[in-house]
């Protein structure tokens, strides 16, 4: 057998001679292009043949045999007995290091194939009129430096470790302080878990709650990340239509579809921006109840509530009701923290906090203490004050500049909190092809119908307020404007 082909060209630049021996000696060996039991020239003839020195060969065949690919004894070098292989194709025989045998993978599950596409492009989220970012520059970025620097000085071994189960307690005390006098929640410190974003808390909910198979509904339009994660956990997902009072659930979608689980926005639908009349609220609650069902209220920006007080959270309406409740720290602070929370009903507590602590393991023990901290000092409350004066201001100027530009007169809903409006479009201006157009002129605006799932169809733009200064708005509306006028009407 001849073996000028182990350091024959193409050679990788940069790769030792030593090391390209040894790799290419070893894939002929695993690939079975050099069988079990062959004999392998001794080391000096080896080299001799490939030119190089015999330290070379020493050290790939001694590598070699530490994996368990070749055995030496006195008798010389073999390649050690392998299980037997699928004979690599006949193109690949020639032993050139080239060859690579082609292994067919078994693929993705069932569950990823079918999964719904999100859509979205994070690039855009620097972009006016990105939607759900919040304003980075106005972040206190000095308080909340100053609150990392305190947690890292009393770091101790275990808070570089996986963060406790549940999350570190003094964030979850934190937290019940502060939603008992936000929200006039009634809870305890352990029904608070912290979890890696809201989609960590869908994905606790999903696979806590719920059985593979079984039906969640979703709002439609809705949240296309939620879907992800609830597809992903094997759930079936029966979208239930939303109207101006919020999801919208008919007879039939409770007889023939009877959910597991509920999702809902009722703060501030997303992306329609409806607020969930009360009585839809207690018609929801009684409905989950009579079914046997769940519902996970996802409240992700009520922090940034501007129409009077919020209507009661579903959580704590009815007492006993089968309610969870999410919030995020990504639209109040900013989305690469990862933090979110999932208040539970007391005696589910102890079954998320473990399965919360070992199913993923989470990290982040530092910044959940600097949170707690952030908390406590007030930062987080200052914060979302200075907050929602500034993106009431934002709004009020969107609002504004939208009647100031000539072009078709648009309904606008969604303005009672976060940090978007919904703009409805009339049928001819397609709502794709328009972000499209103001993607051109450097604008990051979603098209409503990506948020909704056949056979509704839904025409608009949802435009963020969130990371656009109010002294950019006009300008940017200008160039929407321009966007509106240059599409070719959809006929
Ligand atoms: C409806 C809804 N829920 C939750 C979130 C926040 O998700 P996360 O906490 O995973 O960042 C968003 C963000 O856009 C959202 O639109």
């Amino acid at each position: 057998m001849e073996f000028s082909w182990l350091l024959a060209p193409p050679i990788p630049p940069g790769t030792a001679r030593q090391h390209l021996l040894y790799q290419r000696l070893r894939t002929a060996i695993v690939e079975g292009r050099i069988a079990s039991g062959t004999r392998l020239p001794a080391s000096r003839a080896l080299a001799a043949e490939l030119g190089i020195a015999r330290n070379t060969v020493l050290h790939a065949y001694e590598q070699l045999g530490a994996e368990g690919c070749l055995v030496a004894n006195r008798h010389g070098t073999r390649v050690a007995t392998l299980p037997a292989r699928e004979p690599p194709p006949a193109a690949a025989c020639s032993g050139s290091p080239q060859s690579e045998s082609v292994i067919a993978l078994p693929g993705l599950s069932q569950r990823a194939r079918a999964m719904p596409d999100a859509g979205g492009d994070p690039a855009s989220d620097t972009l006016p009129f990105a939607v759900g970012v919040p304003d980075i520059g106005t972040f206190p970025l000095r308080a909340w430096r100053a609150c990392l620097d305190r947690a890292w000085r009393g770091a101790s071994a275990r808070q570089l470790g996986y963060a406790p189960h549940g999350g570190e307690p003094a964030l979850r005390e934190a937290l019940a302080g502060y939603l008992t006098t936000t929200r006039g929640f009634t809870l305890q410190p352990d029904q608070v878990v912290i979890t890696s974003g809201t989609q960590g808390a869908l994905d606790l909910c999903a696979r806590l709650l719920a059985d593979h198979g079984d039906t969640v509904w979703i709002e439609n339009p809705g949240y296309p990340a939620a879907r992800t994660a609830l597809a992903l956990a094997g759930l079936r997902l029966h979208a239930v239509p939303v109207d101006e009072e919020g999801l919208a659930p008919g007879a039939a979608d409770w007889h023939t579809h009877a959910p597991r689980l509920i999702l809902a926005t009722p703060a501030h639908q997303y992306p329609t921006g409806r607020v969930m009349s009360l009585p839809r609220r207690l018609a929801l609650l009684d409905g989950a109840c009579r079914s046997g069902a769940w519902l996970i209220e996802d409240d992700y920006d009520s922090e940034f509530r501007r129409a009077g007080a919020a209507l009661p959270a579903l959580l704590g309406l009815v007492p006993g009701a089968p309610v969870l409740y999410t919030g995020t720290f990504s639209k109040t602070l900013y989305p690469g923290l990862r933090l979110a929370y999932l208040i539970v009903p007391q005696p589910l507590a102890p079954a998320f906090v473990r399965a919360a602590g070992q199913a993923t393991r989470p990290g982040q023990a530092i910044e959940q203490r600097a949170l707690a901290d952030f908390i406590r000092r007030g930062h987080y409350t200052a914060h979302l004050r200075r907050m929602r004066q500034c993106y009431a201001a934002r709004q009020r100027e969107l609002r504004d500049a939208l009647t100031r530009h000539p072009g078709p007169e648009l309904a606008v809903t969604g303005g009672d909190a976060g940090l978007h409006l919904t703009l409805w479009l009339p049928p001819e201006l397609a709502d794709y092809a328009l972000c499209e157009a103001a993607r051109r002129l450097g604008l990051g605006p979603q098209p409503l119908s990506r948020y909704a799932l056949a056979p509704l169809t839904c025409n608009g733009l949802l435009l963020g307020y969130g990371n656009t200064g109010t002294e950019y708005l006009d300008a940017a509306v200008r160039r929407l404007r321009a966007a509106m006028g240059a599409i070719p009407e959809r006929s």
